[in-house]
């Protein structure tokens, strides 16, 4: 099946590889000209583990341009482009109706359109106004995606589930042909209205993001009474009905999902007159526990506290395994920090340029070693598994002080201990 995807962001690219790795011909087209240009040079515009491997395992079956159009013998078009936070708030529509518009205006009732970028519950309502007043009598299906950053091609081939959603009955069998698209992986379905579709989508992310935030708020409470988060989440986690995934106490969650989302759920839920006091609650916690975190480190450093400190930020990707700093906890803790008083230098194996390009006061350090010159506390916030094995000793001798504060749980205690540093880790006494 020829496939033809426009946005070749995370998601889209992404999902072509993945459907190029099932047997499809994938034509993925993007505006970005220098984009594209790296692309057809076998280049990702972003680190994503596999996926320039993918690329190339695939390139028989991968085109890449900047022509909006579908090739004539395409049958389905994926939109993957992005629902930035924009002027009205989160999940901004303008690009999806764009290229939806357009693609209605070019495509018959032969062809489906599938959405595959996140919708705001307003979604399904505004792509049926598209095709009311459009010529264009194509198939509209949804597709939300559940793939994280960093395994993106793995959630791809192994998803928890496969979901599409119709706009109207008469797009039902289109939704069932998007589902025979991804035959070969093995996961449950679920084909249903497209306005329960993005209520799942957002719901899924928002769940997720109260897991994280539950599991922030027991490490802070842990810390209080001296018991174990990752005991406590171990605990939790053996009642199937709670799970252990998304129980791991950190700096709090970031990206481009779950801090959108639960604020664009909240917003949603507001505007419709619902009261929803557990969602509004995601975000504020995640914001709170940021806080916590930093008011802690404040505490660690008495007397004097943050004023005057430098302080090394190990870590500034919102996870590891990615380049992205989108949301990033670093950055909201470097700010806070700052605040405080603080001085502030960062490190990362990968994110540093993208984080100082959003936070252009962020100094940039090239190693941990190089961070930790001068600093009177190292934070480490990133659980890149190079911090597992760093050289505490070398760290000890080039830095000021000698607090260690661990909001991850990725260093070796024993290492930082021996160096003769003074060792603090969120959620575990
Ligand atoms: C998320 C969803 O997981 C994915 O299904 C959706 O399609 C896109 O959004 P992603 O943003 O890539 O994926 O990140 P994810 O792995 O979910 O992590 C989000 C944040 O939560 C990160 O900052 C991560 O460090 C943090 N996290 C995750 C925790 O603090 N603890 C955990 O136990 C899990």
């Amino acid at each position: 099946m020829h496939l033809f995807l426009l946005g070749a962001g995370h998601v889209g690219l992404v999902t072509a590889v993945g459907l190029a790795k099932l047997g499809h011909r994938v034509t993925v087209a993007d505006i970005d000209r220098s984009r594209i240009d790296g692309l057809q040079a076998g280049r990702a515009p972003m680190f994503e583990p596999g996926l320039e491997e993918g690329m190339a395992s695939a390139a028989d079956r991968l085109a890449f341009t900047i022509d909006p159009s579908p090739p004539a013998d395409a049958a389905f078009s994926f939109v993957a482009v992005g629902t930035p936070f924009g002027p009205d708030g989160p999940l901004a529509l303008d690009h999806v109706e764009k290229v939806v518009r357009d693609l209605l205006e070019v495509t018959g009732p032969d062809h489906t359109i599938v959405v595959r970028s996140t919708l705001p519950m307003s979604g399904p309502a505004t792509l049926l106004e598209l095709r009311a007043a459009g010529q264009g009598r194509a198939a509209i299906v949804t597709n939300p995606e559940f793939m994280r950053e960093g395994t993106a091609l793995r959630d791809f081939e192994r998803p928890g589930r496969i979901v599409t959603g119709w706009l109207e009955e008469r797009d039902r069998d289109a939704a069932e042909r998007v589902l025979a698209l991804y035959a070969g992986i093995d996961a449950p379905t679920l084909v249903a209205d497209a306005r329960s579709v993005a209520l799942i989508k957002l719901a899924s992310n928002v769940f997720l993001a109260m897991k994280i935030g539950y599991a922030n708020e027991l490490a802070r409470l842990a810390d209080a009474f001296g018991a174990t988060a990752s005991i406590v989440a171990d605990g939790l986690g053996l009642d199937e009905r709670i799970g252990r995934s998304f129980l791991d106490s950190g700096p709090g969650f970031g990206g481009s999902c779950l801090p959108e989302q639960a604020v664009a759920l909240a917003r949603i839920a507001d505007a419709a007159g619902v009261p929803a006091p557990l969602i509004e609650a995601v975000a504020v916690s995640n914001r709170t526990h940021q806080r916590a975190i930093v008011a802690r480190l404040a505490s660690l450093l008495e007397p004097a506290g943050l004023a005057g400190k430098r302080i090394a930020l190990f870590g500034l990707a919102f996870k590891a395994n990615t380049d992205d700093v989108r949301e990033s906890p670093a950055l909201a803790i470097a700010a806070e920090l700052r605040a405080g008083g603080a001085e502030v230098v960062g490190t990362d194996p990968r994110a540093g340029a993208h984080a100082q390009a959003v936070d252009p006061r962020l100094e940039l350090a090239p190693s941990p070693d190089a961070a930790a010159a001068g600093a009177d506390a190292v934070l480490v916030v990133t659980e890149w598994p190079v911090y597992t094995s760093l050289d505490w000793k070398a760290i000890a001798g080039a830095m000021r002080g000698n607090l260690v504060y661990d909001t991850r749980n990725v260093v070796d205690g024993s290492d930082v201990v021996r160096a003769g540093l003074r060792l603090e880790r969120l959620g575990r006494p």
